[in-house]
């Protein structure tokens, strides 16, 4: 084989199979830059020309820039730019039929013959002008072949290439595939910047999105803090048990870090929030019942259970804490199936529910209530446990007691009881 032989260019040339590979392309690679850069390698590699330059349309600008040139004679890409009233853009923005010769592209040799056409020069005086013009700016750029890209009527590129080094023409042949390269990677462009369009319109979408759900969860957390002053109102009526909910909270937590529970993620807020509201109904309690100084009547205590289900109710509008209004619900349900308000047993009681009504009880025990003093620790441990098992969950109790006594050891336990 000689050198010559080894040439790719020497190659009989597959004009269908190169559009096929470049279709192949233009579905694998998404960024057009990418791809006129592939056309320009492939083409000045496969035709020997002095060079090959793209031009692409700027819709934002409106002009032409030069975005990839190869070759020997190469236009310095990025500095040249053509505007929309350029001759030459003009020229094939007019449209294939209403060219003069019926071609939309131009040959060195064509604009030159046009030239000295007197009958044309006579007929159309200002296309003649035009035609000089196309003709110093290929000259001045050394184009011998200009071909345009349109997709539907949109002039969205223009393929300009340099002569061979052969010295041969263009073949008809030739131009046909320059015309179907260049019509084809202007869908391609076109194409891309409708979904990065689509990409940017989505993203924006994303944006709007994040900042209504940013809004949502700032309402929600003014909402949530004023359903806690709520919460703080219930237990002022009652000075006695001034800083229950809070202490609940606080021995609630450590309960529920003793049982092991996932409080990694939203379920330390949920917990939390579950034992500083879990009371939250008693505001629509009147005053004469939930302040009364002994035991209550049957009657009352049947208005007095309705704080479950009217503190259910207010967090009605916290999507966020949902499974706060579970837990609330069912925090005076008993571990046999005979609590309220719908005798849910054991497992069906949600655990954050079983341990509120350990700690509230436990709590409501030791620091006394109006119609009664607070007990000692121990009476309240000895009190849980002779009800675990049928009001409370005994594992539960367990972790609870454990807990406090943990607590008391270290002297960090700070309940009315422990100093009692
Ligand atoms: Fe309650």
């Amino acid at each position: 084989m000689t050198a010559s032989s080894k040439d790719p260019r020497n190659k009989k040339f597959d004009y269908q199979e190169a559009l096929r590979d470049v279709a192949r392309s233009m579905v694998r690679l998404r960024k057009p830059d990418r791809l006129l850069k592939m056309i320009t390698r492939f083409i000045d590699r496969q035709f020997g020309l002095h060079h090959t330059t793209i031009l692409v349309h700027e819709p934002s600008r409106k002009r032409y820039v030069f975005v990839n040139s190869k070759g020997i004679r190469r236009v310095p890409v990025g500095l040249v730019k053509f505007d929309a009233d350029h001759p030459l853009i003009r020229w094939f923005l007019m449209g294939r039929r209403k060219m003069p010769f019926g071609q939309d592209f131009l040959l060195l040799s064509d604009v030159k013959k046009m030239q000295n056409k007197a009958q044309f020069r006579l007929a159309a005086n200002s296309r003649s002008s035009e035609l000089t013009q196309i003709q110093k700016t290929m000259e001045m750029l050394k184009v011998e072949l200009v071909v345009p890209g349109y997709f539907k009527h949109d002039l969205v590129g223009i393929l300009m290439l340099g002569g061979k080094f052969s010295g041969r023409f263009f073949t008809d042949q030739e131009i046909l595939f320059f015309q179907t390269l260049a019509n084809d990677c202007s869908m391609a462009i076109k194409t891309a910047e409708y979904n990065n369009r689509l990409t940017e319109k989505n993203r924006e979408l994303e944006k709007r999105l994040a900042e209504i759900e940013k809004l949502r969860h700032k309402e929600q957390r003014t909402y949530y803090e004023i359903i806690r002053s709520l919460a703080e109102e219930v237990e002022a009526k009652s000075p006695t048990v001034f800083g229950h909910v809070s202490e609940v909270e606080k021995l609630g937590m450590m309960t529920a870090r003793e049982l092991g529970l996932d409080l990694s993620g939203p379920g330390k807020d949920i917990l939390s929030a579950a034992l500083l509201l879990h009371d939250v109904g008693k505001i629509g309690i009147p005053d004469q019942i939930l302040t009364k100084p002994g035991q209550l009547t049957d009657e009352e205590w049947k208005v007095m259970r309705t704080h479950v289900e009217k503190g259910a109710k207010i967090l009605e509008p916290l999507s966020d804490f949902k499974k706060v209004k579970e837990i609330i619900m069912a925090h005076h349900e008993r571990f046999d199936g005979t609590g309220y308000p719908k005798g849910l047993k054991a497992a069906e009681i949600p655990i954050e529910a079983r341990v509120v009504s350990v700690v509230d009880s436990f709590h409501a025990i030791v620091s006394g209530r109006c119609y009664r003093e607070g007990r000692p620790i121990e009476a309240a441990f000895r009190e849980l446990e002779h009800c675990s098992g049928t009001q409370f969950d005994p594992v539960v109790v367990e972790a609870f007691i454990r807990v406090i006594r943990k607590e008391i050891a270290k002297g960090k336990i700070d309940v009315p009881a422990a100093q009692s």
